[in-house]
Formats: C-alpha cells, sequence, structure tokens
C-alpha cells in the first residue's frame, strides 16, 4: 500500500500526519498504476509505478474551507509537505516473497529501492545533448532529474522494466502572463503547476527554466535488478503521454514497442529497434535507436504506420523525438479516442489498444493541433460525445509485426445496451451481464486470455446505470465472450497487473479509492483510504489466466 515501509529503520505511516518527506521517500508511494514481477537468480521483484498523489489523503492534516466552505487540502511546508508529494511520485521497486502462503515485501533488501522525481537519470537516444534538452543546470543536455507521473508499464526479454511518463505536463508553474510557446500549448504544459513543486524546486519554474518539459514524456528503462544503475530515459520512443509500452520481438529480431498516447484526439504509436534481440548477447542499447511510426486508418478496415522521419515530416530527428505530436500531425496520422494500453496476444499475431473514451470527439473540435475529431463511420473511432470507450485489434499483414500495413476490428465497443440503441448500446458482447466503461489496463496471460482494467464514470446512473465500480474484465480474443472477473472498491480506478512465477497468484492494482473521501479501503471505516496492490490466487491453488 502507499506508504508501506521498504526498510525497517524508517517511520511507520501515520495516519495522522501521514508522514513525512522522508517516510514517503522510503516507502512505497501512492497512486500504483503499472507494474512488473520480475525474477533473477532466484529472486523476485515488484516493480510499480506510483502515478500521482491524492492531496486530500497525503495532506490530509492541511484540510482547509475555501471562500466557497469547500474543503482544500494544500502543502502547507515548502520543505517537507510539497517534498512529500514528490516523493509519493515515482517507481517502487521492492523485493517480494510468500511467507506462510502470503506476498510480502522483503524489509530492507539490497534490491528495494524508491526512483522518484530527484533521481539522476541518463538521457539516451538522439535527443541527448540537442539544445531542445539544455538547462542552467544541464548545459550538456544528458542528464535529468527524476521521472513523474509513471502511468502504464512494459519489460523487456532482456529484464528491465520499463516506466512511462504520462501527465508529466501538470508540474510546471509560472506567473500569470507568461508567454506560453506553441510547442509547449500542444503538450498541455500550462502555468498551474498541480502540487506546488516550484516551492521546492526551481526547474519546475518556467520562467528560470523553460526547457525542463523537454526533457520529460518519455519510456525510462530501469535495471530493478541493480539498485545502483542509472535509469535512462529512451527519447527513440518519442515524447508524448505515455500510457504503456507494449514489447513484442520481431520474427527478425528486432524489437517492437508500440505505444500509445493517451490525449484526446492523439495518436497511436509503434518503433521499431535498428539493432537485433539475442538472448546471449549485451540488449542494453536495443532502444536506444530506430524508428518511429505513427498509426493511419481507413474505413475498409485497413491501416498502415507511417514512419516520423526527417524525410517525411521535415523536422530533425531529435525535434521528431521531442515534438512527437506535431510530427504525427505532419504525416496525417489518425486521431483517436485516447490510446491508453497496448496489449500484444502472445498466442496470435494481433494487438490490442484500448481507446478508453473522448467526450470531446464532434464535428468542429480538433486535438491541441488542430486535427480533425468527428467521428468517422466504420472507423476505430466511430462515435461522437464517446462517453464508453473501445477495444481496438489489429492483425499485421503477413502475421509479422513489423509489416507496414495491417487489418483491424472493434475486439469491444462498450456501451449500455440497457440505456441506448444503436452505436452507443455497445457491440453484440456487451451485456448487462458484463457492462463497463472506459477500458484502460489491457494485458494478456500467457494462455492468451485479454485481461481489461477500467478507469471509468462509477457513478451507476444514466448513461452509466448497471456497470458499479471500476473492475477488471476477461475477454476472449477467439469467442469475443467478455466475463467480469473482479470490482474494486468505491471511488477506484483498477489498474496494473502481474503474474507471480509460478502464475498461480494475479496482482492487481487498486488505484486511489476514496478519491472523493467515499471510501475508506482497505481498512475499516474512518481508516485513511489507501492505493494498494491485491494478490489474487484459485482456491484450489491452480494458475490464474
Ligand atoms: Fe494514467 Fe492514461 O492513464
Ligand atoms: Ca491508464
Ligand atoms: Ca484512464
Ligand atoms: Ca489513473
Amino acid at each position: 500500500m502507499g506508504g508501506d515501509l521498504l526498510f525497517s529503520d524508517a517511520p511507520a505511516f501515520d495516519p495522522t500526519t501521514r508522514g513525512t518527506a522522508e517516510s514517503q521517500g522510503r516507502a512505497f508511494g501512492d497512486n500504483n498504476d503499472g507494474m512488473s514481477v520480475m525474477t533473477r537468480d532466484g529472486r523476485v521483484v515488484l516493480v510499480a509505478n506510483n502515478e500521482y498523489i491524492n492531496p486530500e489523503h497525503i495532506w490530509g492534516n492541511r484540510g482547509c474551507a475555501n471562500a466557497e466552505g469547500k474543503m482544500e487540502y494544500l502543502p502547507e511546508t515548502d520543505d517537507d509537505d510539497v517534498v512529500k508529494g514528490m516523493m509519493g511520485h515515482g517507481v517502487t521497486v521492492a523485493e517480494i516473497a510468500q511467507v506462510n502462503g502470503k506476498w510480502q515485501v522483503v524489509k530492507d533488501s539490497p534490491l528495494n529501492r524508491r526512483i522518484n522525481p530527484v533521481t539522476e537519470m541518463a538521457i539516451t537516444g538522439p535527443v541527448a545533448g540537442h539544445a531542445l534538452v539544455k538547462t542552467g543546470a544541464d548545459a550538456a543536455g544528458t542528464t535529468v532529474l527524476g521521472t513523474w507521473n509513471n502511468c502504464g508499464n512494459g519489460q523487456t526479454p532482456w529484464g528491465t522494466y520499463l516506466t512511462c511518463e504520462e501527465n508529466f505536463n501538470g508540474y510546471f508553474y509560472a506567473p500569470e502572463g507568461h508567454a506560453m510557446p506553441a510547442e509547449m500549448k500542444r503538450y498541455g504544459v500550462s502555468i498551474d503547476s498541480r502540487y506546488g513543486w516550484e516551492r521546492a524546486d526551481v526547474r519546475f519554474d518556467l520562467t528560470q527554466e523553460p526547457n525542463e518539459p523537454n526533457r520529460h514524456g518519455y519510456v525510462v528503462e530501469i535495471d530493478p535488478f541493480d539498485p545502483t544503475a542509472t535509469p535512462k530515459k529512451r527519447t527513440a520512443l518519442g515524447r508524448f503521454k505515455h500510457e504503456n509500452a507494449d514489447v513484442v520481438v520481431a520474427p527478425d529480431g528486432r524489437i517492437m514497442v508500440y505505444l500509445g498516447d493517451d490525449e484526446r484526439g492523439e495518436f497511436l504509436y509503434r518503433f521499431i529497434s535498428e539493432g537485433k534481440y539475442s538472448a546471449t548477447g549485451d540488449n542494453s542499447d536495443l532502444l536506444e535507436n530506430g524508428t518511429l511510426y505513427a498509426a493511419k486508418f481507413t474505413a475498409d478496415l485497413r491501416g498502415e504506420w507511417v514512419a516520423l522521419t526527417p524525410q517525411t515530416t521535415g523536422m530533425e530527428m531529435a525535434e521528431i523525438l521531442v515534438h512527437t505530436r506535431q510530427a504525427g500531425s505532419k504525416l496525417g496520422a489518425t486521431t483517436m479516442d485516447r490510446p491508453e494500453w497496448v496489449a500484444s496476444n502472445p498466442r496470435r499475431v494481433e494487438s490490442y489498444v484500448a481507446l478508453t473514451n473522448n467526450s470531446r470527439r464532434e464535428p468542429g473540435k480538433t486535438n491541441a493541433g488542430g486535427d480533425a475529431m468527428e467521428a468517422v463511420e466504420n472507423s476505430p473511432n466511430p462515435r461522437d460525445k464517446n462517453v464508453y470507450g473501445q477495444i481496438l485489434r489489429w492483425t499485421p499483414d503477413g502475421a509479422d509485426h513489423t509489416s507496414d500495413t495491417f487489418g483491424w476490428d472493434l475486439f469491444a465497443l462498450a456501451g449500455n445496451p440497457t440505456v441506448h440503441d444503436g452505436l452507443m448500446g455497445g457491440s453484440e458482447n456487451v451485456n448487462a451481464g458484463n457492462l463497463f466503461n472506459s477500458p484502460d489496463g489491457l494485458g494478456f496471460s500467457e494462455n492468451g486470455l485479454l485481461f481489461i482494467q477500467t478507469d471509468g464514470n462509477y457513478s451507476n446512473e444514466g448513461d452509466f446505470a448497471g456497470m458499479g465500480n471500476n473492475q477488471m474484465l476477461v475477454g476472449g480474443p477467439t469467442t469475443g465472450e467478455i466475463r467480469r472477473f473482479l470490482v474494486g472498491p468505491r471511488e477506484a480506478e483498477i489498474t496494473g497487473h502481474a503474474w507471480s512465477p509460478d502464475r498461480k497468484t494475479l496482482f492487481v492494482g487498486v488505484q486511489h479509492p476514496g478519491e472523493d473521501m467515499g471510501s475508506s479501503w482497505p481498512g475499516p471505516a474512518g481508516s485513511v483510504p489507501r492505493s494498494g496492490i491485491v494478490a489474487i490466487t484459485h482456491d484450489d491453488g491452480g494458475m490464474i489466466g
């Protein structure tokens, strides 16, 4: 759970003060999201992203009624409250072990580590050293502090973890009247920092370090088995609001990474490495160089990957990788309904992406780059004011993920057939027994079952009647059947999952329970609700999925 100790000499979570910067920095972070369970030399580590913080909980001791009488929770002290918020972000690496049948953190393991917004990292790939990533503190443009808003994840066949920087934009500050450059606006960088980090670190002040936002929004590669290893920002995978990183080894050994940019009307991407994977060789630089592509869909159930290169975009390589959205717009990439996780089927050459929803899709509306966003009939994004979301599947031509062309279909169009007819009623595999909205996390079991997690409207009313809380479902790629697997606590999102090495435990993330103070999960009534990870086993001890 958020605040649980990784080291026995740190103070235990204090429900009154909600801890300190120091205690949070040595404990499991807040709002766990994507995660992996990885093994090496008989040791098992859980690596989990800690996406953001809930002010009402982490600063629950700082509540104050505002002018309208509504309670607000703001950091009071710069050196402790603000920094505690920073320390709730990032990535947690924890060795875990099963003791008397229960998984627990191995406290004080030398592998336990917090990677946070001030951890030193290397900028690697074509962007390293470019003028766009140079700052006062890093004149070389090669070393950056930290990662934050780590959403989904990925893992590589060579045993490293990929953490994906999503809403990195919301952490910067500037005074009223600051002239925001267009390239920053495309990424939603604004003058209102979410948690006041400029009070603790000057680089979050855009007037001091105008290039700092260009150093975030990447996929970061981490070796969880070497606590001294410097995490590497892999700029070759582009800069956008990265959701997850779905890694596939192509038949010729090149590494493919499918990537979604979670924003209304932004794009779906893939990366293909220049080098090839070798089970016995050195793969440490495979994500250093390669080609990035954006997806273009056509209404005849076909699509293609268009390469983002200096030749096709007229931009230099480093610029493509910093201003990736602009490069995608130049090539007419398809504006999507918020691409969240991508997952590839280990049993068939096909991939799936959760397009979570897009309430702003309608005629006349555009993404932040001016690309049209109205619904297109018989396309992957067929509905205006799409409050439900859909799961898109594509099948590469020639059963090869490196093909530039593919066929596609909608595996599921979420909807509510008890309320609506037509497209808003959803696809045929959606029924009163499995109603859901806003698919987000996706992942396959080794047997080829698609696990689907939701981050949606949990009002259980109106358009969402009968959907209940956020949940996890399982889909059969061949049959199309979708069934509920679990339902989360109130005011939570279900996100992130990983199997134990023996596949008998499925770890599932519960994020922001009680985000509106309506749950005390996982404690009894009156407890501070805390994001956490549940371990699910079969009563008969069998494998899951
Ligand atoms: Fe952090 Fe797009 O979800
Ligand atoms: Ca998500
Ligand atoms: Ca989401
Ligand atoms: Ca979330």
